[in-house]
């Protein structure tokens, strides 16, 4: 029987290797890490992630074939096959300070392998890692092996969130890189083995181990530029009066673009986008590549842009000033069908809010008042100038609203942000909303969800990202 080990039972490791477990019923799969409330919640009822489908796998392998624990050292050593998927965040002091990835982790996770081990592993990164980490961790596995032979691999994952099972279950490409040796090709081979358990020959790729880590990378940062040019074009169409969806509608139709991620929204959020783009900004500037990393730089330049844009949008229409004024917020997680709030573009846009003395409701189905009010005070990190701004005041945070219901969040309000894609936001009774508001009443839709002729029927002012607008807007003062 083959014995995995994954370190770290995140967003990323938790998920896989239930999947795992489901798909490879011989396969003994150990979860470990080193937080003991993350691998409680693993083994209850509550698992520490929202994700459709995920409770239901999990249940169905626990206990059986799937294990979570926090003994990190017996099941590392017992393992052939070790993932490591511990979190790797942008490094906040130091050398490449808002940057570069902090490896912290990594490295006492490779440490703590070359100390138990007892017999051969493949050691697997999971986690995104700069291009060239597997090196590193070879270099600490080798000069620390007592004649154990450690094979790398990188094996980046591709799923996103809110999606993460049917990714899974269904992924584009599983995508295998190790070392051009012969045992290297074994253990690429054996890693191949378990995926071919449900994911067809022809959809795992294999490559050398740089290829593989820089891909991962040049993913995220692809599906972010498309993001980031969408965005650029929305606001080219408010000003021009075309409609960003129609734009990409049109453009996305040219098979050599595509459909896909073309949704025009108050900006990208999420633990990988800006985080791998930074990193690749990094890598590129220590090898010299000024024009490359300034070209990466620039998608999230615009991202910053975005949700700057929309705290401009909302302040001009409200004559200028919402001090004092009830904002409702709609959504706060980066996307949909998730809990997570990592990067979201509501942080950055409440904070801009809360700047201008607005006072704010929030609600998200799956996000906790803690969660918000630790977003909320936690010190922006400013990527391009690695200094701390001041967070948010204590007093400040406190006075921010967090409620369970959509209709109590907008009562009183004099305007509605939507920032999260959330189903049931499309469906809210917008009359209902509109009666118990303070008028003029605005809508600033974040993600294009609602409808904006019915809304303006109703007698909102609605903003919309990218759409045709609105006289009342046309008439306020030019956004930056
Ligand atoms: C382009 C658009 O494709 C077409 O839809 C539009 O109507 C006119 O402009 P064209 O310039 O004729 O068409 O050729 P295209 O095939 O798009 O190539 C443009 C340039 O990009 C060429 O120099 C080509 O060699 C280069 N290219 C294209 C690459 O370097 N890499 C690629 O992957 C594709
Ligand atoms: C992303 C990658 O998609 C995934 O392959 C990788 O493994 C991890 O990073 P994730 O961050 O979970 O996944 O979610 P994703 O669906 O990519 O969305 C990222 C952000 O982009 C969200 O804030 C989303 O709302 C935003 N987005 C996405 C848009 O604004 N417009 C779009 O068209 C698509
Ligand atoms: P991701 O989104 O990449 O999965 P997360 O932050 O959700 O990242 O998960 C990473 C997990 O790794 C965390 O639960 C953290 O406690 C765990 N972890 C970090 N370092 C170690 C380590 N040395 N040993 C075990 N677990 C670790």
């Amino acid at each position: 029987m083959v014995k995995i080990c994954c370190i770290g039972a995140g967003y990323v490791g938790g998920p896989t290797m239930a999947m795992i477990a489901l798909k490879c019923p011989l396969i003994e799969v150990a979860v470990v890490d080193i937080s003991v409330s993350r691998i409680a919640a693993w083994n209850s009822d509550q698992l520490p992630i929202y994700e459709l489908g995920l409770e239901e796998v999990v249940k169905q392998c626990r206990g059986k074939n799937l294990f979570f624990s926090t003994d990190v050292e017996r099941h590392v050593s017992e393992a052939d096959i070790v993932f490591v998927s511990v979190n790797t965040p942008t490094k906040t002091q130091g050398l490449g300070a808002g940057k570069a990835a902090d490896l912290a982790y990594w490295e006492s996770a490779a440490r703590m392998i070359a100390d138990v081990s007892k017999s051969n592993k493949i050691v697997v990164e999971k986690s995104t890692v700069p291009v060239k980490t597997a090196e590193a961790i070879e270099k600490i596995l080798t000069h620390n092996s007592k004649g154990i032979n450690f094979q790398i691999l990188s094996n980046p994952e591709f799923l996103a969130e809110g999606t993460a099972i049917q990714d899974l279950l269904n992924p584009d490409r599983v995508l295998i890189g190790g070392r051009e040796t012969p045992d290297g090709q074994k253990a690429i081979q054996a890693l191949k083995a378990v995926y071919a358990h449900w994911v067809p020959e022809d959809r795992i790729l294999t490559t050398n181990l740089w290829s593989a880590e820089l891909s991962k990378l040049a993913a995220n940062a692809f599906l972010a530029q498309r993001i980031s040019s969408v965005n650029a074009m929305s606001a080219l169409c408010e000003a021009t009066g075309a409609d960003v969806s129609q734009v990409s509608h049109a453009v996305g139709e040219d098979t050599r673009i595509g459909p896909k991620f073309l949704n025009a929204s108050v900006g990208f959020g999420g633990s990988c986008f800006q985080k791998d783009i930074l990193n690749l900004v990094y890598i590129c500037e220590c090898n010299g590549l000024t024009e490359v990393a300034n070209y990466w730089k620039q998608v999230i330049k615009v991202n910053d842009y975005q949700k700057n844009r929309f705290v401009n949008r909302v302040v001009s229409s409200m004559f200028n000033t919402i001090s004092g004024k009830k904002i409702a917020i709609l959504g706060f997680a980066f996307k949909k069908d998730t809990g997570d709030t990592r990067e979201t573009p509501a942080i950055d846009v409440c904070k801009g809010l809360l700047g201008d003395k607005a006072r704010l409701s929030i609600y998200d189905p799956q996000v906790t008042r803690d969660q918000i009010q630790r977003d909320l005070s936690m010190n922006k990190f400013d990527w391009d100038h690695p200094i701390h701004l001041q967070p948010m005041s204590p007093t400040a945070v406190k006075q921010v609203g967090v409620t369970w219901d959509a209709y109590e969040a907008t009562k009183d309000a004099h305007g509605v942000c939507i920032f999260t894609e959330w189903d049931e936001f499309k469906t809210l009774d917008y009359k209902k909303i509109f009666d118990n508001m303070r008028k003029p009443a605005f809508v600033f839709d974040g993600r294009n969800i609602v409808d904006v002729e019915k809304l303006r029927e109703i007698g909102f002012i609605v903003y919309s990202i990218g759409k045709p607008l609105d006289p009342w807007l046309k008439d306020m003062p030019a956004v930056a």
